[in-house]
């Protein structure tokens, strides 16, 4: 029976261009993932979307002078066409701006409420004398209560990483004027989280299977107590609170947008015409992931499932691969100073491929890793371009020259072409293990390893010296490579599926890679092949002073 596996991709907010830390952290291996599980045959539902609300937007149209709607479009379509050029495969990428997720919002809300899972209290919110009104976590800065940065927002400190409610902080400050903030007494809705303690513990010590960092940092939080958290904000830009009183209220970002998982399943569903569609992805037979940076980790390990846990008859997550931070030439990566990589500025000059290649090689699955363009150049060119692309592009150009473009019959195989091709079916099953338990990195290094070892094979065979005396110990040579290749292109088409596809056509089959499955599947002798085209281009030396000079100043 086919799995049910459902990805949920952490919802960027819409008001700024995507860039690399955000690929290395949670899109790429999303669509790794997503891609490897199509291949196996799984029923896979992946989706996300732009995150419409919170103080990131706000902040954003204020500064540019224009309405949030506005800059949430004009980001959301330049979202749309990263993906597609660098090839995220979603089964839906939405808003949180949709009639359909309010009304997902509303339900979610309304049965917690009913269930005694949230509830009303009068609380006091900080109010900025100076600018005149509430202030949103996201517009209060203060020192953290727990490491003592000075630097702590109101709902999380970045250095520790704990969540925060404003009057957690010490020496609080507005973040646009300065001043320090009163706290005026409002009426607000509050999730109680602390009644989910024991049930988040009792679940995560379960989840042996969690990344080590990502179980021990959420088991860390719950160590030092939840604590109900606000949800509604009296802020004009957001989800409605379906509540009379409350209209000049809207629920808090991080609530409804958790929710996006959901409302985004059914929208999905709707979208095929089977409004239930949505069900099995979420039932006893699913398993659901959740990818994430590691910035993400609490509301995807502690407070999305309490209120999955109160809302009833959902999944939990199966599994949060929360991924570390990538720096840029050794520096941490910081948006507002510039020092990032633009995904639309890399795929307007590049292929996307390589910079998938390079992530993956490199992914900050354990640890923080460094981006840097000396290593793209290296990464490119030493090892797409020489070892893979080389390899492909000798066997294809040497049958189109030596066998009129024709797949030739094998003949006896002697010990080391068996070895080779029981390598290629171990990589097959090592790949395959490696996937599964989102181990991306060394899955993308044995597969490159097998590349290695067929251009020794094939080095060692020398088929074009032994063409004229040995044609047929040179057949069988290319005939053996080519079921390598064939390998190749299944266990490397999550990671690459631009090369992958390509390499699939060159190799004399039709249609999508995807729909092979994950098996050998090996060329047929007497079959004709197209002209190949190289898989990848050697980039020159110079695009790297070109790009580091592009880091840190005023853009591109
Ligand atoms: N917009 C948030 C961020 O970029 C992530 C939201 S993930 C969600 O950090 F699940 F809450 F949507
Ligand atoms: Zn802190």
């Amino acid at each position: 029976m086919s799995e049910h596996i459902f990805i949920g991709v952490a919802w960027p907010y819409a008001n700024g261009s995507l860039h690399l830390g955000q690929i290395a952290g949670a899109y790429l291996p999303a669509d790794i993932f997503a891609r490897y599980h199509r291949l196996k045959g799984s029923k896979v539902l992946m989706v996300s979307g732009s995150d419409q609300h919170g103080t990131p937007i706000t902040l954003r149209a204020e500064q540019e002078n224009r309405p949030p709607q506005e800059i949430v479009a004009e980001h959301h379509q330049g979202f749309l066409d990263c993906w597609q050029k660098l090839g995220i495969s979603w089964d839906l990428f939405t808003t949180t701006g949709t009639a359909n997720h309010t009304q997902v919002a509303h339900d979610v809300f309304l049965s917690l409420l009913d269930k005694g899972y949230i509830y009303k209290d009068a609380v006091p919110q900080a109010y900025c004398p100076s600018c005149q009104r509430f202030l949103a976590d996201r517009y209060i800065e203060g020192t953290c209560p727990h490491c003592h940065s000075p630097q702590a927002r109101g709902d999380q400190c970045d250095e520790c990483g704990r969540t925060l409610n404003p009057s957690d902080l010490l020496d609080l400050r507005c973040r646009i004027c300065s001043a320090s903030p009163r706290f005026e007494v409002s009426e607000h809705f509050f999730f109680r989280l602390s009644g989910f303690e024991d049930r988040l513990k009792a679940w995560i010590k379960e989840q042996t299977h969690w990344r080590q960092n990502v179980r021990n940092f959420s088991l860390g939080i719950l160590e030092g107590g939840l604590r109900d958290r606000a949800i509604t904000r009296d802020i004009e830009w957001g989800v409605a609170v379906p509540q009379s009183g409350f209209e000049l209220k809207r629920i808090y970002v991080w609530f409804e947008a958790v929710i996006g998982y959901l409302s985004a399943s059914k929208e999905w569903a709707t979208s095929q015409g089977d409004a239930s569609a949505w069900q099995p992805f979420w039932g006893n037979e699913a398993k659901g992931f959740y990818f994430i940076g590691k910035d993400n980790i609490p509301f995807h390990t502690l407070i999305w499932p309490a209120m999955l846990m109160g809302y009833g008859g959902l999944d939990l997550p199966y599994d949060v691969p929360a991924n570390e931070f990538l720096t840029i030439e050794g520096k941490k990566l910081s948006t507002s100073r510039n020092w990032a990589v633009w995904l639309p500025d890399y795929l307007e000059r590049y292929d996307p491929d390589p910079l998938r290649y390079l992530l993956s090689i490199n992914m900050p699955e354990t640890a923080d890793t460094d981006f840097s363009w000396r290593e793209f150049l290296r990464r490119n060119n030493d090892e797409l371009v020489a070892t893979y692309g080389n390899l492909v592009h000798r066997v294809l150009t040497f049958i189109q020259r030596n066998f009129a473009g024709v797949v030739p019959a094998r003949g006896e195989l002697d010990s080391q072409s068996q070895e080779l091709l029981h390598r290629a079916e171990t990589a097959l099953d090592s790949v395959d293990g490696l996937l599964h338990g989102c181990h991306f990195r060394e899955a993308i290094r044995t597969a490159m390893s097998l590349a290695q070892e067929a251009n020794r094979y094939l080095d060692d065979k020398a088929p074009w010296k032994r063409i004229k005396h040995e044609s047929q110990a040179s057949a069988t040579a290319i005939s053996v490579v080519l079921s390598v290749l064939s390998v190749l292109k299944t266990i490397l088409y999550p990671f690459l599926p631009f090369s992958s596809q390509k390499l699939h056509s060159y190799l004399g089959f039709d249609g999508k890679v995807e729909a092979v499955g994950w098996k050998l599947q090996s060329p047929l002798s007497g079959q004709k092949l197209p002209a190949p085209q190289p898989l990848f281009q050697k980039l020159d030396e110079s695009i790297v002073a070109e790009e580091s000079s592009r880091l840190g100043s005023g853009g591109s």
